[in-house]
């Protein structure tokens, strides 16, 4: 049977480093308090008029592109997982066809925000197997410091949520390596404790002073809410991909959750048991970039050597919608 295998890893990362003292001249915040609650020494945010999602995914793209040692045309399809795209209307996933000059094939955007890139390689996975197509690009991509509110108000994600672009090639396999299964899930009662309201298209108009006043075009989270339901669903969908490949925890030798909070992955790491070897985690460095964390997670790993060839891997995200995910694969 075919299976779809990762062939090729790539990642952007903006040029600008904002630290936790840089934050706290902006919102009443501490370099202390946000390490102690997220991990997060300092992140990467864009610079405007020099990068744009498009811009790093395009970069990331190239990168993933070379590692796969294919050629670009060899691309059959595109998939673009982002909440944060250039323009409201088209996707990005036609800006980065264009942008690498692919003009004809299929480009298809997934919002479906830190479990985006999860859901676009099980989008990919579906494409391959059936023999649809036979190479995927994959692409996370994500500029979020524009939707943050700067001020004390939105201060508890505002020193969370960065920028940053990962991508994949997704190519058709006959060996044993691959994608071994994906398993989506999502509950849309918790629509509203992770969103961006505006621009809302059911209302009498899309902007207003009144509307920016109100925040509707920030980021807003509950982040209790999104703690408490993460730490069960993360464990419960790791737990659903091992269980239906007949595997144990400890059988894993990395463990890539989606960068949301270093005490969420700490939390799961604990209920797993296992060591911080078997564990990727660089929140520390570069925040949370939503759809974007797990393929530069997975990019930075193969490159320092903790990602290799044959290992078993599950990727594993939560967030807004909720929506959750994981994937279990053979890399
Ligand atoms: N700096 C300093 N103080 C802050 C702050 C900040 N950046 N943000 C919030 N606070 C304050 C609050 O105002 C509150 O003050 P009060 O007690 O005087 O009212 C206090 O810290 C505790 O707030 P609370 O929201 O209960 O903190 P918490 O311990 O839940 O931590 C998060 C807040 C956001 C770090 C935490 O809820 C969390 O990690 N949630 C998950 C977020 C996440 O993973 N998001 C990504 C999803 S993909």
């Amino acid at each position: 049977m075919i299976k779809s295998k990762i062939t090729g890893l790539g990642r952007y990362l903006p040029e600008r480093v904002v630290t936790n003292n840089e934050i706290s001249t902006m919102m009443d915040t501490n370099h202390g308090w946000i390490v102690e609650r997220t991990g997060i020494e300092e992140r990467r945010w864009f610079t405007p008029g020099k990068e744009t999602v498009n811009s790093m995914a395009a970069e990331a793209s190239k990168m993933a592109i070379k590692d796969a040692g294919i050629s670009t045309e060899e691309i059959d399809f595109i998939i673009f997982a982002t909440i944060t795209p250039d323009y409201f209307l088209p996707g990005n996933g036609v800006l980065l066809q264009r942008e690498l000059g692919l003009q004809g094939i299929g480009a298809l955007d997934v919002r479906n925000a830190c479990s985006g890139f999860i859901y676009a390689l099980s989008i990919a996975d579906q494409f391959i197997k059936t023999g649809m197509y036979g190479s995927i690009l994959v692409v996370g991509a994500e500029i979020q410091s524009s939707a943050l509110d700067k001020s004390d108000r939105g201060r508890s994600s505002a020193v969370i949520f960065a920028d940053g672009a990962g991508a994949a090639i997704v190519q058709a396999s006959n060996g044993e390596e691959g994608i071994l299964s994906t398993h989506l899930h999502a509950d849309g009662d918790y629509a509203e404790e992770l969103y961006v309201r505006d621009p809302g298209s059911s209302r009498k108009t899309r902007i207003s002073e009144e509307l920016i006043e109100e925040g509707g075009f920030n980021l807003f989270m509950n982040g209790n809410a999104v703690f408490k339901h993460a730490i069960v669903k993360f464990h419960e969908v790791i737990m659903e991909a091992l269980d239906a490949n007949g595997y144990k925890p400890e059988q894993l030798d990395l463990l890539i959750p989606h960068q949301a909070n270093l005490r969420i992955s700490q939390f799961i790491q604990e209920r797993l048991k296992l060591p911080d070897h078997k564990v990727y985690n660089n929140i520390m460095k570069l925040g949370n970039t939503t759809a974007a964390t797990i393929p530069i997670a997975m990019s930075e790993a193969k490159d320092s050597g903790r990602l290799s060839s044959g290992n078993l891997v599950c990727l594993a995200a939560f967030g807004s919608g909720f929506a959750w995910g994981s994937a279990l694969l053979r890399f």
